[in-house]
């Protein structure tokens, strides 16, 4: 533990700018990669510390931001405090309005992040809070060597190789723009040393703004310990400013998301076409073939295949289900259950263990029980269908009247006919069964027949006496000669 006695540990996630490159009417730290907002995964790395305190500084956009913090907030079972910076006039005043939130007499120490960048992990935030404190800094930066440190802050140290400031892209000489090692934006800073050098840093800079940076040459001609840590994995420092890097940087979260389930057991066919969620779970065995998009709070059971090309957002998959080719949500689907191909389970599906939904087959708001199957071409929809039955194909629920929806209720080891409709509310009991083509009006009850619609009658000759000439007339004309010249 780096903090010593009481001492707190404050972290500050400054949100506040524009993200104009955007080009969005969403404001940049609520755009997603692997299912949550920028400022989510910031949060998350943050809130992996377990703080004392948790600010975020919103500006742009704050209503939006603000909501979700909220919700994120009640996720997390967390306070998460929001600072307001309505003009951004750099990054020490925001850190400034940050810490106008927290308490009067802040301790400890102070660790401050961006909320648009998205793959630093909280493992590194330790290591710098290790490094600040056994290293004795009053402010450690995290900087990362890059090929190319265009637009950067440069960390400018001295023949020791201490750290003696950060000198912004615009403010720099020749000779401090070959630097390659740049300034993250993610700091350590005992608490004091920060309150102490916000209220001396000034606007004298290029860009006319109160700069963070200018906190480390405070402290360090205050002859104070200014040191860095260099993180090697520069993808965790890199920031998201426009859909380009929000695509590149969405790339390489799901690539690290896709190696850590198959490191933990999951087999992945195409690791280019299968895309997970950061709040998705997999179990061991696990088979996604290609083609594969798990959202959400999708999880999935032992031995369970998914694939290919299925979308799942937020269904519970039991072990050893299959689900091919389907398009669902919000849904359960039970072990050793089959789904698909070509399935779409809409919100409140639930499927029993060795249940069937098969081709063609949608089902809403249905309760299908243990080892009963909807094979073929069919509409499920507002049912609850008991245990080992059938239902045939191309059936379905006739759920909505134009005013209001009903339930269809079919029992257990039930067989329904083919082309069956269940004119809902009706309730088809325990050991039914019905003929093709019923249209179930009125309630079965256990272990009846239910038939509808009149016997069939053929017209002899109706065709050719209607619709003289035509093909059909034709095709009948030489069928019956065939027949005559057999008898
Ligand atoms: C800043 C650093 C620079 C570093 C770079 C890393 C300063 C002066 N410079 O550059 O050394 O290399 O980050 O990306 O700190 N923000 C606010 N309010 C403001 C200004 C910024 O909330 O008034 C937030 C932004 O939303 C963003 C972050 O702070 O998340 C950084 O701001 P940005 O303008 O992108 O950084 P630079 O000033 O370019
Ligand atoms: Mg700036």
């Amino acid at each position: 533990m780096p903090q010593g006695g009481n001492a707190q540990l404050s972290t500050v996630v400054l949100a506040a700018g524009e993200g104009t490159r955007m080009r969005s009417s969403t404001p940049k730290v609520l755009h997603p990669i692997a299912g949550r907002p920028l400022v989510e995964h910031a949060v998350r790395a943050a809130a992996g510390l377990d703080p004392d305190h948790l600010v975020v500084v919103v500006g742009h956009g704050r209503a939006a931001v603000t909501e979700h913090l909220e919700g994120l907030a009640s996720a997390l079972d967390r306070k998460v405090t929001t600072a307001v910076q309505t003009e951004q006039k750099g990054t020490g005043h925001a850190v400034s309005c940050g810490l106008s939130e927290l308490p009067g007499t802040l301790s400890g120490t102070v660790i401050v992040t961006y909320g648009d960048v998205p793959l630093l992990e909280t493992e590194t935030l330790s290591a710098l809070l290790a490094e600040h404190s056994s290293s004795g800094n009053a402010v450690t930066v995290l900087t990362a060597v890059v090929g190319d440190p265009t637009g950067y802050g440069r960390i400018v140290r001295d023949t020791d190789g201490g750290v003696t400031s950060i000198v912004e892209h615009k403010d720099a000489d020749e000779d401090q723009l070959e630097i390659t090692e740049i300034n993250s934006g993610i700091y350590a800073f005992d608490a004091e040393v920060l309150v102490d050098g916000l209220s001396r840093i000034r606007t004298d800079n290029a860009q006319g703004e109160l700069y963070l940076t200018d906190v480390l040459s405070i402290a360090r001609g205050d002859g104070r310990r200014v040191g860095a840590l260099v993180c090697v994995d520069a993808w965790q420092v890199e920031g998201v400013n426009d859909r380009v890097q929000l695509a590149k940087l969405g790339a390489e979260l799901n690539r690290r998301i896709l190696d850590r389930w198959m490191r933990d057991g999951v087999t992945v066919i195409d690791t280019g076409s299968v895309w997970l969620d950061a709040g998705v779970t997999l179990a061991r065995d696990v088979l996604l073939e290609q083609g594969v998009q798990l959202r959400g709070s999708t999880s999935v059971g032992e031995g369970a295949t998914i694939g290919p090309d299925t979308t799942l957002t937020n269904v519970t998959v039991a072990e050893g289900a299959k689900v091919i080719r389907t398009h669902g949500s919000d849904s359960a689907i039970g072990a050793g259950a089959s789904v698909g191909p070509f399935a779409y389970l809409r919100p409140g599906t639930s499927l029993g263990e060795k249940g069937k939904i098969g081709t063609f087959v949608e089902v809403k708001n249905s309760e299908i029980g243990t080892g009963t199957k909807v094979p073929h071409l069919s509409y499920i929809g507002d049912a609850t269908i008991g245990e080992y039955s059938n239902v045939g194909a191309a059936s379905v629920t006739v759920n909505y009247d134009g005013v209001s929806k009903s339930r269809t209720t079919i029992g257990s080891h039930v067989r329904t006919g083919c082309d069956n409709m269940f004119v809902a509310p009706v309730t088809v009991g325990d050991g039914a069964y019905s003929g093709a083509g019923t249209v179930i009006r009125r309630d079965v009850p256990p272990g009846a027949l239910a038939v509808s619609g009149g016997p069939q009658r053929n017209l002899e000759g109706w065709v050719v006496s209607r619709r003289p000439g035509t093909a059909a007339a034709e095709a009948a004309l030489a069928a019956q000669k065939v027949e005559e010249q057999q008898t």
